[in-house]
């Protein structure tokens, strides 16, 4: 069937974008007809402030909260159940989570398992959520995950030492206040594994057999907008101009693979996490030339309107060599951010591999990869990422 009459939906939550945005949370709260709620963040954030100025925002609603800060980067299952506890016990009806995707995703899963009654590990994979969450507010303080805009919550499971992946119109957020401002307390590390990760995003939402005409224009836009603005911001950690376009970039890329989903990359990405409890924007960066390099054949095409967007000129170049060039100018940006371990550097071993890839290929966003990949097809990615 022709490619543009092929069914496709699109969806985002209502976001508000620009600075301020964070203290309309107390407002949106209100307006929900919240009168307790569970904000959701991490002590990072908390040390930053921003959870601070969200929370002066309820008080001068009137509106009391309580605050759940126990949770740690790739958020574990048992963490999700614990605010899930105190939500009841304190008798909360909305939730307002604040920090990247960590208190994000925890947030989501406190809100599914609130209104589901089942343990959260119960539902991984696509549209496995059926009563809908209490309202959700998200602050996002990273300029990469999106999970403020999308229908992924990837919760751990550190028993199994995997991660899992819920995707489902049910955790879509109500409304995301984004602020750029909150990206100028993001050390460089932090920028550039969050930078990467919306970048890949963007990559695999644009070469994803779902993608659509509307995911393209934002995931091409938010390549381009990232390719200016990423390095730049690294360097420059106070410009708020630059950290507000690289939150557009990632709002644009969220709504990109929100709709679109993803492929190989964050597939491998999610088996590393889930077992090395490893940076995930580092774990997509350290696949990402090598992903492109698998996948590329599938969809010559879209690779290179991709390289367009980061601003390559491959026109009247033979097709093995517009990959190489991508691929090479992807090293270059991996290296300028700063983001250039290998795997063995991160602490994997060849005879990790197998377990590795039997997850990669389980996880969700596997089925949408632009080529189709066998087991030893992503053992041999990850040998070529060690
Ligand atoms: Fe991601």
């Amino acid at each position: 069937m022709a490619e543009g009459l092929q069914l496709r939906k699109f969806l985002a939550p209502e976001f508000i974008f620009g600075a301020g945005a964070r203290e309309l949370a107390g407002r949106y709260a209100r307006n929900f007809g919240g009168r307790k709620v569970l904000v959701v963040s991490d002590p990072g954030v908390v040390r930053a402030g921003w959870t601070a100025d969200v929370t002066k925002s309820l008080e001068a609603e009137g509106l009391p909260y309580v605050l759940f800060t126990a949770l740690t980067p790739n958020p574990k299952a048992e963490e999700v159940m614990a605010g899930v506890a105190l939500y009841r016990e304190e008798r909360c009806d909305v939730i307002v989570a604040v920090g990247g995707g960590s208190p994000i995703d925890c947030a989501k899963g406190i809100g599914i398992v609130s209104s589901n009654h089942r343990h959260i590990l119960e539902f991984e994979g696509v549209d496995m959520v059926k009563a809908p969450m209490p309202p959700l507010i998200c602050i996002p303080t990273t300029g990469g995950t999106s999970a403020d805009v999308s229908q992924f919550a990837i919760i751990s499971n550190p028993l199994e030492r995997v991660k899992i992946a819920i995707i489902s119109k049910s955790v879509v957020p109500d409304i995301a206040l984004i602020d750029p401002i909150t990206l100028t307390t993001m050390d460089p590390y932090l920028t550039a594994c969050t930078g990467l990760d919306a970048m890949t995003h963007a990559i695999e939402a644009f070469v994803s057999t779902a993608s659509s005409s509307m995911t393209d224009l934002h995931a091409l836009e938010a390549v381009k907008i990232l390719s200016s603005s990423l390095i730049p911001s690294i360097r420059n950690p106070e410009d708020q101009e630059l950290r507000s376009q690289v939150m557009m970039g990632s709002l644009q890329a969220g709504l990109a693979f929100s709709n679109a989903i993803l492929g190989a990359n964050h597939a491998m990405a999610h088996s590393l996490g889930g077992a090395l409890d490893l940076a995930h924007g580092e774990c997509n960066a350290i696949l990402l030339d090598h992903v492109i390099d698998f996948n590329f054949d599938a969809a010559p095409e879209r690779f290179e309107r991709i390289a367009q967007a980061m601003g390559l000129d491959l026109r009247g170049i033979p097709v093995l060599q517009k990959k190489k060039l991508l691929i090479e100018h992807v090293r270059s940006m991996k290296a300028q951010a700063g983001v250039a371990r290998t795997l063995a550097e991160v602490g994997v071993g060849v005879d990790d591999l197998k377990q590795y890839s039997e997850h990669a290929l389980k996880d969700p966003c596997m089925a949408t990869n632009p080529r189709r990949a066998s087991k030893r097809d992503i053992e041999v990615v990850y040998e070529e990422s060690l």
